[in-house]
Formats: C-alpha cells, sequence, structure tokens
C-alpha cells in the first residue's frame, strides 16, 4: 500500500492532494489540553514516549490526515546541547542568552543524545499505531530560526538580537550554527532510522534575513544538513520550510537539494508554479486565519490553493501553524473541500 504524502514528494503528484497541518496536535484539540494538563511540563510531555505518541495519533484517529508528524520541538536540540529551556505557560519558550561572543564560547559542541532517545522511542511507538497508506514525519529546526531562540532566549517580533550578532560578531554566530548543523544531522538520522518516513526542516524565521544573510545563515546550513543526512541515508525524503523567503525561495530549492518546500501565504503563485514547483513537490498554503474564520471565507481560500498549485505536486497544509482558538468543525470543512477535489 503506498503512502500519497510519500508519493508526492518522491515526484508523483496525486488527483487528490495528500493533507495534513503544521501542529496539528495541540491547544485547539479538547484531548490535547487534556493530556498536556495531566503530564507536567510542556517538555515532560515531549520527553515522555506514550504521552508524545498519544498526542502525535490524536489527530489522525481525529481527522485521518494522510501524514502525522512527531510530537516534539525545535528547542529540543538546545537542551540537549545542555542550555536551560523552559516553556512559559502562555509565553512561549524562556533560554539563557547567548548575546555575546564570551556566552558563545562556553557552548558545548556535542548534544547529549541521551537526552532525546525518548523522541526516538515515541517515533517507533506511532510507527507501529499508523496504517499503511499513512506517512511519518520527523522534524528539527533550521540551525539559523534555532540559533534566534538561542540568542535571544525567547521568541521576538524580528529576531534582532541574532540578527545583530551575526553583523557584529559573525565568528562567535557561526560557532552556534556549526553546532546545530554539527548535531542535527545524527538528530534526523535517529529520527529516519526509528521510522520517521521524511524529516522537515522549519526555518520559521528566514524571512527576516537580507538576501546576503540569508544565504550564509539559511540556505548554506541547511545544504550542509540535507547533504550530511544523505551521506548515510541517500535516499532520505526531506521538506524545508524558509518561511517568508518569498523571491529568495527558488535559490533555497536549489541550493539545499530539499525534495519539497511548504510556502507561507504570501507565496506568489506564479513564481511557485515555474520556479519551484516545477522542481520539488510543494506543502501549503492555506492562511490559518481563513481557518479560524470559517464559512465561505475559508471555502475560497482552500479553493484559491487547489486552483494555484493543485494541477503540480501539491502536499495540502497550512502557510504556518494552526492557531488555538480554530473551532474543529472548520478543520473538518476543509478536510471534506480538499477530498472532494480533483486535479
Ligand atoms: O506540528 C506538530 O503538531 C508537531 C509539534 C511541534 C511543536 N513545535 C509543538 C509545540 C512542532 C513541529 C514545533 C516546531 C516549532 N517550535 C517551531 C517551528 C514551526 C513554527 O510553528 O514556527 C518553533 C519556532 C518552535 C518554538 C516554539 N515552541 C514556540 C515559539 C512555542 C510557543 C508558541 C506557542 O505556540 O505556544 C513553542 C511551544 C509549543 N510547541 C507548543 C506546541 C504544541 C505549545 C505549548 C503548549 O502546548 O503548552
Amino acid at each position: 500500500m503506498k503512502k500519497p504524502f510519500l508519493e508526492v514528494l518522491s515526484g508523483r503528484k496525486q488527483a487528490v492532494p495528500p493533507i495534513w497541518m503544521m501542529r496539528q496536535a495541540g491547544r485547539y484539540l479538547p484531548e490535547y489540553r487534556e493530556l498536556r494538563a495531566k503530564a507536567g511540563s510542556f517538555l515532560d510531555l515531549c520527553f515522555t514516549p506514550e504521552h508524545a505518541a498519544e498526542v502525535t495519533l490524536q489527530p489522525i484517529r481525529r481527522f485521518g490526515f494522510d501524514a502525522a508528524i512527531i510530537f516534539s520541538d525545535i528547542l529540543v536540540i538546545p537542551h540537549a546541547l545542555g542550555r536551560s529551556v523552559r516553556f512559559e505557560a502562555g509565553e512561549g519558550p524562556r533560554l539563557e542568552p547567548l548575546d555575546t561572543p564570551e556566552k558563545v564560547a562556553t557552548l558545548a559542541a556535542q548534544a547529549d543524545f541521551a537526552k532525546l532517545e525518548p523522541v526516538f522511542e515515541a517515533l517507533r511507538r506511532v510507527k507501529r499505531e499508523l496504517d499503511a497508506q499513512t506517512a511519518l514525519i520527523g522534524f528539527c529546526g533550521a540551525p539559523w530560526t534555532v540559533a534566534t531562540y538561542m540568542v535571544a532566549g525567547q521568541g521576538t517580533p524580528d529576531q534582532a538580537p541574532a540578527r545583530m550578532l551575526a553583523y557584529r560578531h559573525p565568528k562567535a554566530f557561526e560557532k552556534i550554527i556549526d553546532a546545530l548543523v554539527a548535531n542535527s544531522i545524527p538528530y534526523l538520522v535517529g529520527q529516519l532510522r526509528a521510522g520517521a518516513d521524511a524529516v522537515q526542516i522549519f526555518d520559521t524565521w528566514a524571512g527576516v534575513l537580507p538576501p546576503r544573510e540569508f544565504a550564509r545563515w539559511s540556505i548554506e546550513p541547511t545544504r550542509r544538513i540535507v547533504e550530511g543526512v544523505r551521506q548515510q541515508i541517500p535516499d532520505a525524503q526531506i521538506i524545508g520550510f524558509p518561511r517568508g523567503a518569498g523571491a529568495l525561495l527558488p535559490d533555497y530549492v536549489g541550493a539545499t537539494g530539499v525534495n519539497g518546500v511548504s510556502i507561507d501565504w504570501a507565496a506568489e503563485p506564479a513564481l511557485i508554479r515555474e520556479r519551484v514547483q516545477n522542481r520539488v513537490a510543494v506543502q501549503g498554503n492555506l492562511d490559518p486565519l481563513a481557518l479560524i474564520a470559517g464559512g465561505d471565507a475559508l471555502d475560497r481560500a482552500i479553493d484559491d490553493v487547489l486552483e494555484n498549485y493543485g494541477r503540480g505536486r501539491l502536499i495540502f497544509n497550512l502557510g504556518h501553524g494552526i492557531l488555538p482558538e480554530t473551532p474543529i468543525a472548520h478543520v473538518e470543512q476543509m478536510i471534506k473541500r480538499v477530498r472532494a477535489y480533483e486535479a
């Protein structure tokens, strides 16, 4: 039995596009909120294989998506590098800032992979539960995006602290990027060996970089990760998500060697069709706010994605993660409409 998600990634478009959602396990689901309340901290939830596997499977059971994404976070790598990582309720992540060359000098080069073993175990558990058509996705953050949180110690509107460190102290910043590249390779290889059918590299903050910095801090580290993973697993299926890359997306695709790209909702359809979708699979790109709005606005936004990209290799998804206030009925409306489509 073939997995439609993997068919599209490896070059064969499907009449009905496979569908999943970024952040599909999360706070918009009552069953997630219930387990989250019992599990203790967010990292406890990520690192308890039984719980992580259960929340990974919740959206599959409820909606029958074509892919499950392992429940974890991009900040488990800084955690395994010995940095303190906490998630404050309602505020997002908090890390000890790494904002001077002196602090960067203390950064470990080698992650403690024993800390990441629960993620691999959760993947093995999910793999046993999934049916033959449903793909399993592993992931990591791209070095640039993970570094933005490590430098600032938290999310910021435009990731100014990391941009500033990269201008003022490029050698120190490069040391952070190199540590993330070196450890993300075995982390992705470990996830693929534990049962992931594909991996996604989330570069949520790629769009704040000028072109020269985008090439150096987003494209080049991602290219090195793709190359490093393929040295060990030559046919590894890899999706990139350089959010906000805009007109730089064709450069990213050409240089990194990914099999697919996730596109955000601001992507320009002709550029994507002519210079991206002709080379790799495209995943996206419904505006998460249209999914909250529902009704005719949602139907129109879904039809736009299908009309723009449905005749090529498309994995239907959102342009970024689903938001906690999204009504479940709107997710059902979306799945029904996408599955009724035939290119
Ligand atoms: O897609 C999935 O269902 C898999 C799970 C997943 C999470 N984080 C769980 C999570 C994935 C793929 C991520 C990736 C991630 N984490 C990114 C890249 C993708 C993106 O959405 O931009 C980033 C930048 C992070 C870092 C992070 N983790 C932030 C900024 C936050 C706080 C914001 C928020 O939504 O609360 C988190 C916390 C987080 N990661 C939650 C979940 C479900 C919410 C925490 C909770 O339930 O208490």
